[in-house]
């Protein structure tokens, strides 16, 4: 049993549990809930998909580099995981130690893994283009390092010695821009041949794409922090965003017109990029306060829309093929999501940035219903995943048992 896969049916299963919560908090169905919004954001992306890709990064680099199968890495998985446990204990007991310690694990396993993919070099006979998702990798995990050190700073208060002028914004810049708007282009590029059956529609773009998007995601993220908007934060959200585009078109324009390609996966991998630039088409009107947008509603509420819009809805698309090609060798593995995780992941979405205009009880009515579309959502992927693993274990089980009948 593949111990990051494990992890990650645990955490998705809480994630479940978390989004519940936070429909009953705001629908007022369990009013003393405090809606622990920590917490179910980071059961998401520090508990389900830092698994997925601490995983899968060394694992793809050799393939592409036509390098041998990595082992697992048992220091990078207990770091990671050990680093977690202490974040989730330490943090809604607002405990420094367990934070302080916590930090530092996922830390030390996510320089071990930058370290490990670097030593990742393809033999000179393999092309470039081969290993282009390895670079996406070790860039997103640097900027990851960036949102670690500021993300625990705001219990110790770093941000006044670091000079950080707003130190949440960093945080989830570097964490969204940063790593998983790189990690995800990196499996795109690594992985769209295989899943979609055709090539990217241009494959020379990818080094521009790569090198726009780091660049762009420095400015988002040096932006906030030096307070500098006009000199950083706005040239590098016009770069991250033009290779973001730049990535979908690439994606997108090989499906064109092949309407059998366009599954619930494939569907669940594009439309869920809408979530990241919904802030972004909205940021304008912000900066510039235009009457009737919230700036502040915007920033407090709309990191939850990008965090289950786009980062879980890319998982609910990956996480089930990854489960298939393990537990399932045997059968044609396909991307997961259905009609309905496509349909309520959305809907929780447009509900959600519905209940930032909203006032009074119609804003809680809107965010209460927008979890409860998530956590809808989740049901199927989460189902989908159980049976997987069932299935897999039973035919492990049974091959074992007719080897031992075998012998005897
Ligand atoms: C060691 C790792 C991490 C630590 C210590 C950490 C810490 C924090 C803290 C203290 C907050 C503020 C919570 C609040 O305002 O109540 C926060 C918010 C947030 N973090 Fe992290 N985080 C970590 C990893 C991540 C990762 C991997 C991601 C995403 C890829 C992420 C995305 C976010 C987002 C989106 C928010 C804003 C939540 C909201 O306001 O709705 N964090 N994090």
């Amino acid at each position: 049993m593949n111990p990051y896969l494990l992890m990650v049916v645990l955490y998705l299963s809480l994630a479940v549990l978390g989004a519940l919560e936070a429909s009953f908090a705001s629908l007022r169905i369990l009013p003393w809930f405090n809606g622990m919004k920590w917490l179910r954001v980071h059961l998401i992306t520090l508990g389900t998909l830092t698994q997925i890709i601490f995983w899968l990064m060394p694992i793809l680099a050799a393939i592409r580099a036509k390098l041998p199968r990595p082992k697992l890495r048992w220091d990078i998985w207990l770091t990671l995981n050990g680093g977690i446990l202490l974040l989730l204990i330490g943090i809604p007991l607002v405990n420094f130690v367990p934070i302080f310690a916590g930090s530092t694990l996922v830390f030390t396993a996510t320089t071990l893994l930058i370290v490990q993919l670097s030593k990742m070099r393809a033999a000179s006979s393999v092309s470039s283009q081969a290993g282009a998702g390895r670079k996406f990798y070790i860039a997103g995990l640097s900027y990851f390092l960036v949102g670690i050190i500021v993300g625990a700073g705001l219990f110790f208060n770093w941000a006044e010695p670091l000079l950080i002028s707003v130190p949440l914004e960093v945080h989830i810049h570097a964490n969204n821009w940063g790593l998983l708007s790189l990690v995800f282009a990196g499996l795109l590029i690594d992985l769209y041949p295989t899943w979609a059956k055709r090539p990217l529609a241009s494959p020379n773009s990818v080094n521009a794409i790569f090198w726009m998007m780091t660049v762009g995601a420095f400015g988002l993220i040096f932006g906030p922090w030096f307070a500098a908007t006009w000199l950083l934060l706005v040239p590098g959200l016009l770069l991250h965003l033009s290779a973001t585009i730049w990535l979908l078109v690439n994606i997108i324009k090989p499906l064109q017109g092949d309407r059998e390609a366009w599954t619930p996966g494939m569907l669940h991998l594009v439309t869920s990029y809408f979530w990241i630039l919904a802030p972004v088409l909205v940021a304008p009107l912000v900066l510039f306060k235009v009457p009737g947008f919230p700036g502040r509603g915007i920033e407090a509420t709309a990191p939850q829309a990008l965090i289950y819009g786009w980062v879980l809805q890319f998982g609910y698309a990956s996480i089930p093929y990854f489960f298939r090609r393990v537990f399932l060798p045997d059968e044609t593995p396909k991307l997961g999501g259905s009609r309905l995780s496509l349909i309520t992941v959305h809907l929780g979405g447009f509900l959600l940035w519905a209940s930032i205009f909203a006032e009074g009880a119609m804003r809680g009515t809107l965010h209460g219903s927008a979890y409860l579309m998530w956590t809808l959502s989740l049901l199927p992927i989460v189902k989908e995943l159980w049976q997987i693993v069932r299935a897999g274990l039973e035919h492990a089980e049974s091959e074992t048992a007719s080897l031992i009948l075998m012998e005897n």
